[in-house]
């Protein structure tokens, strides 16, 4: 059991609390939601383990990813040993809160479905969200040129995190600029898998996390398709739930990643909370602080 500190909002949050896609309801309750309480990326403390835990104890500091038991959005809350890590101690519970979901899509993207390599050219789109602001920041770790793909508004938040270029995707159509990429990595498939193609280098892969539906169902038929008869590569991640964590605290504790956090906001606001995310106006990730008065870190 686990005495929540904060607790992040994931677009998985969202969908779930709308019941869209309609496909999901199948898994996640038809005509009502199985699951009462939504949250899955949260940090706190142990307070209590049953018999067979064996690597943490009571008044560990820990975060991960509770995709599928859910229930974070809450001052306490139970979890599988295997779903946690040790949070490192500069680390604080709100920025451990903003990195499972978000920062295993993007390094699981990058690395083992995109296998990154020093010197490319990397371009995200649907840049400014958790996924493009923990992919940068990854990506540099590699020597890669980043460009990140956005709305206007976003994109002074997009160079400050390390984006070499940015472009407002409200004005251009990044697949038809003329300029290609070695990488794609993709948080909205809103482009069909045919304008990915052609905006990537002979040898070139795209990776998709999701977006819309019908686009990422495509890239999945067509995607062994195109590789079998092109030199480029179309790839979808299926998200693998607190894989990379150590690597992230790693990255974290060299000063290579810090979480990007558009605000905080106390339990009771998370109505209003997932208000906001739903506008998609927010940069970077959302925190929830549960125990404490809300601040805002510098
Ligand atoms: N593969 C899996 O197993 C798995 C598991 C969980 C989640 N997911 C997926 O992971 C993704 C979550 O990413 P995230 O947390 O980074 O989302 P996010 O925080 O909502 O960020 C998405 C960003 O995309 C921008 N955007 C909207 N329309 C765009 C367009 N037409 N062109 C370019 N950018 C656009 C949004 O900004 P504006 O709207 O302000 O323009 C926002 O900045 C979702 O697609 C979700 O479905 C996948």
């Amino acid at each position: 059991m686990i005495k929540v500190c904060a607790v992040s909002l994931n677009d998985w949050d969202w969908g779930l609390l709308q019941g869209k896609p309609f496909i999901n309801r199948l898994y996640f309750g038809l005509l009502k939601p199985k699951m009462k309480i939504l949250g899955s990326d949260i940090a706190g403390r142990i307070e209590a383990v049953g018999p067979n835990v064996t690597r943490f104890k009571p008044g560990d500091a820990v975060y991960g990813d509770l995709s599928g038991a859910w229930g974070g959005f809450a001052e306490y809350v139970s979890a599988p040993e295997t779903s946690l890590v040790l949070k490192p101690a500069d680390m604080t519970f709100e920025d451990a809160a903003a990195i499972p979901q978000a920062a295993m899509l993007a390094v699981q993207g990058l690395r083992d479905k995109g296998r990154i390599q020093p010197g490319q050219k990397l371009l995200i789109n649907g840049a400014g969200g958790g996924v493009g602001t923990f992919g940068v920041q990854i990506a540099k770790t590699y020597g890669v040129e980043v460009t990140g793909v956005d709305r206007p508004e976003k994109l002074d938040m997009l160079r400050s995190v390390g984006f070499d270029r940015v472009i407002d995707y409200t004005r251009v159509d990044f697949t038809r600029m003329g300029q290609r990429f070695d990488l794609i990595l993709d948080v909205k498939t809103n482009r069909s898998v045919f304008d990915y193609t052609r905006a990537l280098n002979p040898n070139g892969i795209y990776v998709t996390v999701g977006g819309a539906l019908g686009r990422v169902f495509l890239a999945l038929v067509l995607g062994p398709v195109i590789s079998m008869i092109s030199n480029k590569k179309i790839r979808i991640v299926g998200l693998k739930p607190n894989k990379n964590l150590p690597y992230l605290n790693e990255l974290f504790e060299a000063g290579k990643v810090k979480p990007v956090i558009d605000g905080l906001y106390a339990l009771s606001a998370v109505p209003e909370a997932l208000r906001y995310f739903g506008t998609a106006q927010h940069r970077g990730k959302i925190v929830i602080t549960i125990g404490a008065p809300p601040q805002f870190r510098p």
